[in-house]
């Protein structure tokens, strides 16, 4: 009999990717505020009461508790209700968790750090800088220090979900080409490490079904540059003649992209290093799948 998976908030671009690679092999109930796919019940996570009955009612042997509010200037205006949705709903996770014996999977970011360094493994104490970051923090500390039987993974910048889901940097950027805009306007100042959605779900189940538990980092392979990934887009795209790019520093995007960002978001895999269970390919691999499988005929 296949093991049950209750998946909350999975409507999104790390969601799909969830769906897609747990499906395979698991019976899974997948859930979130906003409907938009036929396999997604209604569930608000934020509603302590009907998340705990859903979630008995399916009697599940894992929890994953995907979904968070992302958009770092909406948290930014909208702390209260982001503190509910990043943080107060992970408590109510931990205590079904808890409840049931079942473990928790918990999905944390590299935001968390506050970027002065400019490689982050899990030794390395976070300190966060915004809203966003602070509330997915303080839910990652309470998972570690409250919930029973854990798995934390932590992001990068995520990659995946395509034109209907992607709402990052890859999305903003194939979005201009597709307008039509033949010059474009990048900071060189952030760097990162690109995380694909279905790598980072292959590599989740990989934990799972090994029986790890704990914190890991869980990135593509290869700290990069938000100038470096655009590069890499129009190469892919074979736009190298057609599209001009402009350097600029973040100021110049800080009226729009008013949330302060750290200037590192570069994570290390030690602890998948460690356990040998570090299956994240390079990001320039990844992002050329990523866009061949959704984006050449969106262009
Ligand atoms: N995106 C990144 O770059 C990144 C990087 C590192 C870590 N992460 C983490 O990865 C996880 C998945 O994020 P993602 O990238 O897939 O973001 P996403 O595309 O924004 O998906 C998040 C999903 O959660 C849903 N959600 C929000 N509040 C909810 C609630 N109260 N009840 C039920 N569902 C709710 C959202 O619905 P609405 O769209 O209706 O709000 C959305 O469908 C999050 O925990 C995020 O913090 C993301």
């Amino acid at each position: 009999m296949k093991k049950k998976i209750f998946l909350a908030g999975v409507g999104g671009m790390l969601g799909e990717a969830f769906y897609l690679e747990f499906s395979k092999d698991y019976e899974l109930y997948c859930t979130d505020k906003d409907v938009n796919e036929k396999w997604l019940h209604h569930l608000d996570f934020c509603e302590k009461d009907n998340y705990k009955f859903e979630v008995k009612k399916f009697n599940p042997d894992y929890l994953f508790h995907i979904g968070a509010f992302t958009d770092l200037e909406y948290c930014e205006r909208h702390k209260v209700q982001t503190v509910k949705t990043n943080t107060d709903s992970v408590i109510t996770a931990v205590e079904i968790s808890n409840n049931l014996k079942i473990p928790l999977l918990y999905i944390s970011t590299a935001g968390i750090f506050d970027g002065t360094k400019e490689f982050y493994d899990e030794k390395d104490l976070p300190k966060p800088i915004g809203v966003y970051a602070s509330t997915k923090y303080e839910a990652e500390k309470y998972v570690v220090n409250n919930c029973k039987k854990y798995l934390i993974c932590r992001a990068g910048w995520m990659m995946g979900g395509g034109p209907k889901k992607d709402k990052k940097f890859v999305q903003k950027i194939i979005k201009q080409i597709k307008e039509g805009k033949k010059e474009l306007f990048v900071v060189n100042d952030k760097f990162g490490t690109p995380t694909y959605t279905f790598d980072f779900a292959k590599n989740t189940k990989k934990l799972l079904e090994s029986n790890k538990y704990g914190l890991f980092n869980m990135v593509c392979e290869g700290k990069t540059s938000r100038l470096e990934v655009t590069k890499e887009i129009i190469n892919i795209l074979n736009l190298q003649d057609k599209i001009k790019i402009n350097q600029v520093n973040s100021s110049y995007f800080s009226k729009t992209f008013f949330a302060e960002r750290p200037n590192s978001e570069n994570l290390i895999n030690s602890e998948l290093d460690k356990i040998g269970l570090n299956l994240m390919r390079p990001w320039k691999e990844t992002l050329r799948e990523y866009i061949n499988k959704y984006y050449l005929d969106y262009i």
